[in-house]
């Protein structure tokens, strides 16, 4: 249950809103490649709009070196909101000063301005107040919804709810509502599909689904770090060296935790190798678990050596069929599924159309998880590179909560506090 008070809590009419949004979107040539984080800001912006506030919106875009690196603007995304939105969305070639002090001023109810990145102001990421107080000028309220930068105590996260009345907005309201709910009363079985690069990154979530899941599954290159841990040679593939005592301690936790309970922790015993990553190498299927299967153009004579065995010029890029139809499996078994995280490389693009070479077990397991196998779980995904991925393959109506925030749902996930959520109003404080 989400404790702090929303926009619903605040009186709106004739107020000028400082909205902070997490509009940190992928750009290629100047061009948005993936909008969904803009596209899940609207409801909060149509409220405000339809409750008679003039919106001005402020956000960070990447991790710019200086005010003068352009080509982290936010003016692709005013282009896009006045798309998104239907209506004329001014844009202010500063967040802070006579650019923003001007456009701001001359903000009527039910217009929207976007304001240029915050990160142009080194201030920003230093939660600076003097700066945090020149934000809060230009509006009467501050509301937060850009869940994706909540986990930063930044100035547009922490230091401006100390100059202005501070609430949620709808997406954070439901973002943490969500993500809340399923690691705190989720519908057992509950499963945990990890994959993705660095085990560092997830560590803690790890941690959390070893102490509360029914079965957890790695894949993706920390799958590689896993099994080198455990002795697998796994050829040239990508690996993490500095977390191999990371990923011993988290599979002794997770061999202590089986023999408390019913607990399955799977890390993949087959996976697809190649020895270039190219969409026109061949690739093969190795088994280092059970050594049982063959180059399908060797087989039925005899199943060579390397057939059980990532060769030293190999790389592993992807969980193999066995991986993939036993975590499918326990998928079906589970009333509710957190995904965060590819099991392979899902870059790569294919000749025909978007599901790279690399990228099967990921679809396998995203046809578990969509019911194609006969059950549907309760789904929460996220992660960027996987909502990345979703959306390119325009799934993300199918499931069914799809989180705009990478580094934010990992530490709620984790059971961490929040400082952008923290700082707003509590909702017992409502008269
Ligand atoms: C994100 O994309 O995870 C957020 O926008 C935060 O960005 P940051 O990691 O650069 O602070």
């Amino acid at each position: 249950m989400f404790t702090k008070q929303t926009v619903r809590d605040i009186e709106l009419k004739g107020k000028k809103v400082l909205l902070r949004a997490d509009y940190n979107v992928p750009l290629e040539n100047g061009k948005i490649t993936d909008d969904y984080r803009i596209k899940q800001s609207l409801p909060t912006i149509h409220y405000l709009l339809d409750h008679g506030a003039a919106v001005i919106i402020c956000s960070h875009l990447g991790r710019p070196s200086g005010p003068k690196d352009t080509q982290y603007s936010l003016f692709p995304v005013a282009k896009k909101l006045h798309q998104l939105l239907n209506r004329q969305v001014e844009f202010a070639t500063d967040c802070v000063g006579a650019p923003a002090d001007k456009a701001a001023k001359n903000l009527k109810p039910g217009q929207v301005l976007l304001l240029e990145n915050l990160r142009f102001h080194p201030e920003e990421k230093a939660d600076f107040d003097q700066f945090a107080a020149e934000l809060a000028s230009l509006a009467d309220i501050f509301v937060q919804d850009g869940f994706g930068v909540v986990h930063r105590a930044h100035a547009s996260t922490d230091a401006i709810t100390r100059h202005l009345p501070s609430v949620a907005g709808l997406l954070l309201e439901k973002e943490v509502d969500a993500i809340t709910s399923v690691m705190e009363k989720p519908e057992r079985p509950l499963a945990a599909i990890v994959g993705g690069a660095k085990i560092a990154d997830k560590i803690d979530i790890l941690n959390r689904c070893i102490d509360m899941a029914d079965f957890v599954a790695i894949g993706g290159a920390m799958a590689n770090t896993f099994l080198a841990a455990k002795g697998v040679d796994i050829g040239d593939s990508l690996y993490d060296k500095a977390d191999l005592q990371v990923a011993r301690s988290i599979v002794k936790k997770a061999a202590a935790e089986a023999k408390k309970r019913r607990f399955i922790f799977a890390i993949p015993y087959d996976g697809v190798v190649v020895n270039k990553i190219d969409k026109n190498t061949p690739t093969r299927i190795v088994d280092w678990g059970t050594h049982v299967v063959a180059d399908i153009e060797n087989y039925p004579r005899r199943v060579p050596k390397r057939a059980g065995q990532v060769l030293s010029d190999e790389m592993i890029v992807d969980i193999g069929p066995f991986s993939g139809s036993f975590i499918a499996g326990c998928i079906q078994l589970a009333n509710t599924v957190i995904w965060n995280g590819a099991m392979g490389i899902t870059e790569t693009d294919s000749l025909q159309g978007p599901i790279g070479p690399y990228a099967h077990g990921t679809e396998l397991i995203i046809e578990a998880l969509l019911g194609d196998f006969g059950h549907k779980p309760y789904t929460l995904v996220g992660g960027g590179d996987t909502v990345g991925y979703i959306e390119n393959r325009k799934l993300v109506e199918c499931f069914d909560h799809v989180s705009t925030g990478g580094g934010a749902s990992l530490e709620l996930m984790a059971g961490r506090k929040l400082p952008g959520v923290e700082a707003l109003l509590d909702k017992k404080r409502v008269k």
